[in-house]
């Protein structure tokens, strides 16, 4: 039977049985005693299986001896206990076929060894084929998988919101712009503005930043959704936390209030981790092993703990009684800055805190106010090692509240007019947040940039593959 290296390492084939792997050449090593030993892996898991090719093998001279890392092959045989260590089974091999050798092996990008993630980056192309990266695809497959298991347990429905969009959910004005316009003969108004109406969806439109918006409207007529996809954000900020194209999941939940809303994340994130930690353990101890040596414990302190819960006044507070000289100075109002997330999260709480109701002048539209019309009712959530995660908050459920801020933002009540209907045909209070999915995941890998969390990084002047 074919079969994957994950079943063929797992016992869960008896011994003796002939099996199938395909797959590609870690190593090959000959003994001599005439024999090679050709590690395969398929991806499947984090550890290759060893296939023991005999030199009677028809093929054995001609191409088994000339196989090298990263060829493609066919291995039938038997499967039988190993006596290496380190691995239950390996496969005595009947037949070894190749599907493809590497052109000129001294140039493969992927050699044994250990190579920078700048290298890597450079053959996003190549690099699943490393235990690394195997291994940060394996975390985040399972990762996605786990949001959408817990949110569906707890009742959520998975609602797909368009990734072109005409609002500007987030009104931060990073985003990027859809054209099929002639740039050397742009139709121009009368006063020389672009006319974005002779455009394909008669008016400007842009890549999302964030499904939100069109959650809500979900939100309020099924009760708890969530949207789970691409946004894009031109941000030029060249840093090791930021993507031009990055997964987000936004839950969105009628009834809640701001407080629901962080039960809601707490719960959330915890089963992600949970999730992580049981069905990834191979990938997890490499984590620990090579990359982050507390990989393993952190996930699990962040799970039996419950997460601290402060006011954004109050965080201030902390920071400036905190004797620590940050580059960025703290003063009631600011929007707290890595350096400053990182101080609560790690230096002072030392678990994962919600710090909420920050400045209303720093927030988005459409936060709710709260009754001392200085704050509105957001939440971020900071996480020892990243600083925030999640963002969120409860939403402006009051249509006359919700004007004042769209005019005070210089938002076109025209374009948001299906957003103010919500707030108009039967308007409940209701809440949620968005999780930026590759920070999560670089947090849970121990990774150093997020350009790493995905598999083909878009970010200021990198858009190769
Ligand atoms: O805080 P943000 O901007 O919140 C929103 O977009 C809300 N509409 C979410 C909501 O309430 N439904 O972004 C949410 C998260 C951040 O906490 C961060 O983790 C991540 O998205 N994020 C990025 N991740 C990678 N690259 C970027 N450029 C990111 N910008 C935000
Ligand atoms: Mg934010």
């Amino acid at each position: 039977a074919v079969v994957s290296v994950k079943q063929a390492l797992s016992g869960s084939i008896e011994a003796g049985d002939k099996v199938t792997v395909r797959g590609w050449v870690r190593t090959r090593r000959d003994s001599k005693a005439g024999l090679s030993f050709v590690n395969v892996t398929d991806g499947s898991c984090f550890d290759p299986i060893q296939a023991v090719a005999p030199a009677t093998l028809a093929n054995y001279d001609s191409e088994i001896k000339h196989l090298t890392a990263g060829a493609g092959v066919i291995v039938t045989g038997t499967l039988v206990p190993s006596q290496g260590k380190g691995q239950a089974f390996e496969i005595q091999a009947d037949a070894v076929e190749v599907t493809g050798f590497v052109d000129d092996p001294e140039t493969y990008p992927i050699q044994p060894k250990q190579h920078s993630m700048e290298f890597l980056r450079e053959v996003a192309h190549l690099r699943p084929r490393t235990n690394l990266f195997g291994a940060v695809t394996r975390v985040r497959h399972t990762m996605m998988t786990a949001i959408h298991r817990h949110l569906t347990e707890q009742g959520f429905f998975w609602i797909n919101t368009p990734i072109i969009t005409t609002s500007d959910a987030e009104g931060a004005g990073d985003m990027f712009r859809l054209s099929t316009l002639d740039l050397a003969n742009l139709p121009r108004t009368p006063d020389g503005k672009i006319d974005f109406r002779k455009d394909f969806f008669g008016r400007e439109a842009f890549l999302t930043v964030s499904g939100q918006l069109n959650v809500e409207a979900y939100c309020l007529a099924m009760g708890k959704v969530y949207t789970f996809g691409p946004t894009f954000r031109a941000e030029n900020s060249n840093t090791p936390r930021h993507l031009a194209e990055f997964w987000m999941v936004e839950p969105e939940i009628a009834f809640a209030d701001l407080a629901a809303n962080a039960d809601c994340a707490e719960a959330f994130l915890k089963a992600i981790f949970k999730a992580v930690l049981e069905e990834r353990p191979d990938d997890m101890a490499f984590f620990a092993e090579r990359v982050q040596p507390d990989a393993v414990s952190r996930l699990e302190a962040f799970i039996s703990q419950p997460f601290e819960r402060i006011d954004y006044t109050e965080a201030v507070e902390i920071l400036r009684k905190s004797g620590q000289k940050f580059e960025y100075p703290v003063a009631w109002g600011i929007d707290l800055q890595t350096e400053h997330e990182r101080y609560l999260a790690e230096k002072h709480i030392g678990r994962p805190v919600v710090v909420m109701n920050y400045p209303e002048a720093i927030k988005a539209f459409y936060m709710r106010l709260n009754d001392d019309e200085k704050t509105v009712a957001a939440m971020d959530v900071l996480a020892p090692g990243i600083g925030e995660i999640i963002g969120g908050a409860q939403r402006e459920e009051r249509l006359d509240y919700l004007d004042r801020r769209m005019a005070q933002f210089g938002l076109d009540p025209m374009t948001y007019g299906w957003y103010r209907d919500l707030r108009r045909y039967g308007t409940v209070p209701h809440a949620g947040f968005g999780l930026g999915f590759e920070r999560l995941l670089v947090y849970v890998c121990g990774l150093s940039n997020i350009r790493d969390a995905i598999p083909y990084p878009r970010a200021a002047g990198t858009a190769e593959f």
